[in-house]
């Protein structure tokens, strides 16, 4: 649905964006991550045909964003990260006004926008101006006017970036819903859990350029090495070389020891099995949950990608 093809934007001297390729599949989610300044956003906004990429192509729904420019934009939804409102439009006159523009039928408009709004609890809401919206409840309204046009496709910069916890998940679920019904989507964002929470691909980019990609469980095997186990006895003493002879100890804690088993299936329940017999008494054995943060940081702090 999305091809992205040595993609490049430069601002005078400084390249942004250096090269980027990937391909993001129908009904897939894609989360960019990345720090400050990235080039995620300038990337989504490329892909919107909001901007025009230096050198390099993508091309949306088989159209290329150039090109194709105008098509791209009625055919994608995007949140921008800082959207402005009109603050004395309210609710439904603002969805009518961008469902008009994206050319959604007019009795298709009301209830669309009835239903979008209601969804993000805001229906209660549709007498206020917009101007007297909460932070939270004008990124809602922002999503809800990327939604109106029911689009294919969708840019989602950093969605949930002022939601309260609830309204975050709300969000989430709903985006997680889009691609289960076939929608495409790349989102932005900082927050690790919920990348991994929404997304089937994850890219990392970092100085414009893409660092790392793969689903979450690609990434944490890539840099973080075969998985990490906790067993807990009620007594290790004497234990310990029995252990030793069939994983690799980590660490030990008292009467808990971490390892790592590379093949988990064959060697836990053999080490389980053998330490029964030498008549241990095994209070648990559990895996360790990784930590996305410690993925994404090792990403980014070892990474060079080169300068412009
Ligand atoms: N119109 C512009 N003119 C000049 N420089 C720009 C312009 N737009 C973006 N940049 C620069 O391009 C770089 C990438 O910006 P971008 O907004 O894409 O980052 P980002 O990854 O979205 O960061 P953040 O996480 O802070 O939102 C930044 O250094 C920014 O200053
Ligand atoms: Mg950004």
């Amino acid at each position: 649905m999305i091809e992205v093809n040595d993609l490049t934007k430069r601002f005078g001297d400084f390249t942004a964006v250096k090269g980027v390729s990937f391909r993001v599949g129908e009904g897939e989610i894609l989360a960019l991550l990345g720090p400050n300044g990235a080039g995620k956003t300038t990337t989504v906004r490329m892909l919107a045909s909001i901007l025009q990429p230096t050198s390099g192509s993508a091309r949306v729904g088989g159209m290329d964003v150039v090109a194709e420019a105008r098509e791209v934009r009625h055919f994608v939804g995007m949140l921008t990260e800082l959207p402005g409102l009109y603050s004395r439009m309210k609710p439904l006159a603002y969805l009518d006004f961008f469902g008009e523009l994206e050319g959604v039928p007019p009795s298709l408009r009301l209830e669309r926008s009835r239903e979008l709004l209601t969804l993000f609890g805001l229906w209660e809401y549709r007498h206020l101006a917009l101007g007297h919206f909460s932070k939270g409840m004008r990124q809602k309204m922002a999503l809800s006017r990327a939604l109106i046009h029911n689009p294919k496709v969708l840019y989602l910069d950093e969605p949930t970036s002022a939601l309260d916890p609830a309204g975050a998940k709300l969000v989430r679920d709903y985006i997680v819903s889009l691609g289960r019904a076939g929608h495409t989507a790349v989102v932005c964002t900082h927050n690790l859990a919920e990348a991994e929470a929404l997304a089937d691909k994850m890219a990392v980019i970092k100085e414009g350029q893409i660092v790392a990609f793969g689903s979450p469980e690609d990434l944490r095997k890539k840099l973080l090495g075969p998985p990490l186990y906790e067993l807990q006895m009620v007594s290790l003493d004497g234990y310990l070389p029995l252990i030793q002879g069939l994983v690799k100890l980590e660490s030990r804690q008292g009467d808990r020891v971490c390892f790592r088993a590379l093949e988990p299936q064959r060697q836990n329940p053999l080490l389980l099995q053998r330490l029964v017999e030498a008549g241990a008494e095994v209070v648990s054995l559990s895996e360790v949950p990784y930590s996305l943060e410690s993925v994404y940081l090792r990403i980014v702090e070892n990474s060079s990608s080169g300068s412009s």
